[in-house]
């Protein structure tokens, strides 16, 4: 059995890694002396910097070699990338024993096996149980783009009290309270890309950007839900708030582009001023030569175009291209239409039941489905949160 605190410790580092380390995999490691006590916790870092293994010896000093053991949420690297392999180092600073979660997905790293290198130096590891189910949380995204080139999916939606996402006039409803938001905020900074359907687009104007995050108050805690629980844990300190803020990750913001339902104007400047690197457009349906133009203004990136059939694909091409590990979806029921019925049961449905009543209104479309199951809930302040999959 792993002690507590060190499961805590690769839970908060894996979830500080998560987006951040893209297209890197989020890798969680702590170094304990033998007694358990946590000398060394580090994440993956952006990509071409360090990896997690590297990161945690490098905060104890070039000369440190007392005797310790080593955890980690996935097999270490042994080829050269972008940095050198850590297995090497690992090798070089002799643990007493490693601890794993996963195995690495990436057939580049069976060339030279981690695993036969550790044994042949005596090193001896296990893989353990508690470990992987953090590994399977943070890392799965990455498994899927390695092994199904596909995003895990994280599916959003705020309803009112009546179960709507949006009400029958077309206007902006805000649904969920300001401690949902800022949670909302720390879900879109561990994510990779955002994307939104074209009305919601026109009616919106949604930025889609990560605008901070600050301390919650009131709530209860999920029982289950590793990703949610560390959450809440990463918003209780202000350490950890700090860091986020300061690292301003910022996610790729998607918007589907309809020509019968062009944005204003208002939306294009909005978004140049947030930054065009990270902006990419996909129309449906036919635009004119100046909206073309305007959309060319606000992207670096090609301009995609797509039709209602073919947005799930395009979408995963996209996915693929930028190399996702994680895709948020947050609306509205054309993408939730296009995303429910391919979901994986690793995949999750958020909602968020509110106070707020909207008379009348539209559901999102997997209510009523018998086969969705209720994963975990937990409360911020007056608003429900509910995750689901299938
Ligand atoms: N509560 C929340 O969390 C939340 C989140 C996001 C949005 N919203 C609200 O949701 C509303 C927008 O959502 P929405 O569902 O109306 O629109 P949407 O998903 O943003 O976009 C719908 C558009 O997609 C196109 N489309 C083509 N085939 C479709 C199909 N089979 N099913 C649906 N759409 C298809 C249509 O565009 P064309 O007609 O141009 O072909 C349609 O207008 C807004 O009021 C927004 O405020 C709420």
């Amino acid at each position: 059995v792993i002690h507590s605190r060190i499961i805590q410790e690769l839970k908060i580092n894996s979830f500080l890694a998560l987006g951040y380390s893209s297209p890197n995999p989020p890798v969680a490691c702590v170094i304990t002396d033998e007694e358990n006590n946590i000398l060394s916790s580090a994440y993956t870092q952006k990509a071409g910097l360090n990896h997690a293994e590297r990161e945690a010896y490098q905060k104890l000093g070039e000369n440190f070699n007392a005797p310790h053991n080593l955890y980690i949420t996935l097999e270490p690297c042994s080829h050269f990338g972008r940095t050198p392999p850590c297995i090497d180092l690992i090798l070089s600073k002799n643990p007493k024993k490693v601890y794993l979660g996963e195995l690495d997905p990436n057939p580049l790293v069976r060339v030279r096996d981690s695993l036969n290198l550790l044994k042949n130096n005596n090193i001896p590891f296990e893989f353990s149980k508690e470990i992987r189910d953090i590994s399977k949380e943070f890392l799965i995204g990455f498994f899927f783009r390695i092994q199904k080139n596909q995003p895990r999916i994280f599916i959003k939606s705020a309803v009112s009290k009546e179960g709507f996402f949006k009400s029958k006039v077309q206007r902006r409803n805000k649904i969920s309270n300001s401690y949902s938001d800022t949670l909302s905020q720390c879900i879109r900074q561990s994510i990779d890309a955002i994307i939104v359907g074209s009305t919601t687009v026109k009616l919106d104007n949604p930025k889609l950007n990560f605008r901070g995050v600050n301390s919650i108050h009131s709530y209860t805690r999920p029982k289950s839900d590793i990703y949610f629980s560390t959450l809440i844990h990463i918003m209780e300190d202000q350490k950890f708030i700090d860091e986020i803020n300061k690292r301003n990750n910022q996610p790729y913001r998607i918007f589907v582009i309809s020509g019968n339902n062009f944005p204003d104007t208002d939306f294009f400047i909005e978004q140049k001023k947030l930054g065009i690197d990270k902006t990419i457009f996909i129309v449906i349906n036919k635009i004119g030569h100046d909206s073309s133009e305007l959309i060319k203004s606000t992207t670096t990136n090609p301009i995609y175009y797509s039709t209602q059939l073919y947005l799930r694909e395009t979408i995963l091409e996209i996915s693929n291209f930028f190399q996702f590990n994680n895709l948020l979806i947050e609306g509205g029921n054309s993408l939730y239409k296009l995303f429910y019925k391919h979901l994986e049961k690793e995949d999750k449905i958020i909602e968020i039941i509110s106070t707020t009543s909207i008379e009348v209104g539209e559901k999102p479309i997997w209510h009523g489905e018998k086969t969705l199951l209720s994963y975990d809930s937990f409360q911020i302040n007056n608003d429900l949160w509910k995750i689901k999959g299938v």
